[in-house]
């Protein structure tokens, strides 16, 4: 029999090599290549015999799966309206950003309604049990379990039968099977594979924890991504309170749902208007400062978008964003240039969206270059008049999906004045709206009342 070998694995994407190399052909990481153990060669599947799974008809009565509320209206919403039996969750986020905290508030209510296990292989219980009587959950009927061996917690699951496991972290777990360090990509897949097998003939839910790495992705886990039915991501910058979970991929609900929360001293707060809060501290007649009105999942949110422009001494301009796509930002500036006659070639730009806050689709543009042009003039832009749209190459407005929805946020909060791509036959009530079919148009839009 050949000697297996051993194998140097990506710890992002997954992919092995036979020998170590200092970047992941696959997806272009930078050490990322750690040794493993081998697994045990397979014999030719032609040769083993399989078992014929069972099959169901498609007509067949099928099984409604509960669902169970987390307490949180914020975070029922991002899993779709609620915690689904039987599902797997993947929570990922920086270390210190509140999934344990999130995780503790949801399972103590879900305790409610069926058996908690909340294992832990980070924290002790007494630091769990603290932690929960800070919180005012010390008498939710949950169990607690802190190891993050994989066969432990299997044995652990089938003594107590519990409805939802909470398992913080996939970090720390591991197998006896395997000899990788705990958080190695096979580590991960193994441990992972064996619980959601587990979760799913049983119908218990399963959430896993993950951190994140410096650059945004989950640590190992990405491989986990396509094995959970829902991910969910929990951001926030260091300095600000509040919190965005976001659903990135979820199999009972839609993606890119948002929930805001407000860290406090008893834990995670739902904010129930967000927009409210994220234009709190809006300057007063301050040029460079536009109001976007985005949507996020279902749920419009209104966001600021500020700009400084300044004349530049340097032989390229400096494009510098936050929140937003630098090149998206370069575009709309280059557009200002040649259609409306904006000198920006030769000014530099810093862009930020408040807050923290990232906004990745094109209905954003129209808000950038209002900021971008208002900061150039410095002429301030009307507080009450939010501003939606994307913009086209020709310099031409492009419509925007969910117009009347984001329209009727930004009344909502208050706004009297929508600049808008061309609408169609609605025209929302109780708002003036200003459709721009060109980029041109839109000083006399911003600045006139
Ligand atoms: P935690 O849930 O432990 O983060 P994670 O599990 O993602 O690593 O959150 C830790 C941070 O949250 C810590 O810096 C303190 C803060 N915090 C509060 O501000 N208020 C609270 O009520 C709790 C429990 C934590
Ligand atoms: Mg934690």
């Amino acid at each position: 029999m050949a000697k297996a070998k051993t194998r140097y694995v990506c710890q992002d994407c997954g992919t092995d090599y036979p020998r170590w190399v200092g970047k992941c052909d696959a997806c272009n990481a930078w050490n990322t290549i750690v040794e493993e153990a081998p697994v045990a060669s397979v014999t030719r599947i032609g040769h083993t015999k399989g078992k014929a799974a069972e099959t169901v008809s498609l007509q067949a009565q099928m099984k409604e799966y509960a669902r169970w509320t987390t307490g949180s209206e914020e975070l029922d919403r991002v899993l779709g309206g609620g915690m689904v039996q039987g599902s797997a969750i993947l929570i990922g986020g920086d270390p210190g950003i509140g999934k344990s905290t999130l995780l503790l508030q949801a399972s103590a209510a879900v305790s409610k309604q069926v058996p908690v296990l909340y294992v832990s292989g980070e924290e002790s219980a007494q630091q769990i049990q603290m932690r929960a009587k800070r919180l005012g959950l010390d008498q939710a009927p949950m169990k607690l379990a802190t190891t993050g061996q994989i066969e432990s917690i299997l044995a652990t699951i089938a003594q107590e039968r519990p409805g939802l496991v909470i398992l913080d972290s996939i970090q720390t777990l591991y197998s006896d099977k395997s000899e990788s360090a705990p958080g190695t990509v096979s580590q991960v897949r193994l441990a992972a594979h064996e619980l959601i097998q587990v979760a799913k003939q049983t119908h218990t839910t399963i959430i896993f924890v993950g951190h994140v790495t410096k650059d945004g992705q989950l640590a190992g886990p990405r491989v986990l991504e396509h094995m959970v039915d829902t991910v969910l991501y929990f951001e926030g910058e260091r300095g600000h309170s509040f919190r965005i979970l976001r659903a990135f991929k979820n199999r009972f609900g839609a993606t890119n749902e948002i929930g805001v929360f407000e860290m406090q001293s008893v834990g995670l707060e739902d904010v129930t208007n967000p927009s409210a809060l994220f234009l709190s501290e809006r300057p007063e007649g301050a040029a460079g400062s536009a109001v976007l009105a985005a949507v996020e999942g279902t749920r419009p949110v209104l966001m600021e978008i500020q700009a400084l422009v300044s004349q530049s001494q340097l032989a390229q301009p400096r494009r510098t964003t936050l929140g937003v796509d630098g090149n998206r930002v370069a575009m709309i500036a280059a557009v200002l240039d040649k259609h409306c006659g904006f000198p920006f070639g030769n000014h530099d730009i810093f862009l930020n969206v408040t807050g923290g806050l990232k906004v990745t689709e094109p209905g954003a543009d129209l808000a950038i270059a209002a900021a971008l042009v208002s900061s150039l003039l410095e002429k301030p832009i009307d507080p009450q008049t939010v501003v939606l749209g994307e913009v086209g190459l020709a310099g031409e407005v492009r419509s925007v999906s969910q117009l009347e929805l984001r329209i009727k946020e930004a009344a909502k909060l208050g706004f009297t004045k929508a600049l808008t791509p061309p609408l169609g036959k609605t025209t929302p009530k109780g708002m003036q709206v200003l459709s721009l079919k060109r980029l041109d148009e839109l000083t006399t839009g911003l600045f006139d009342r």
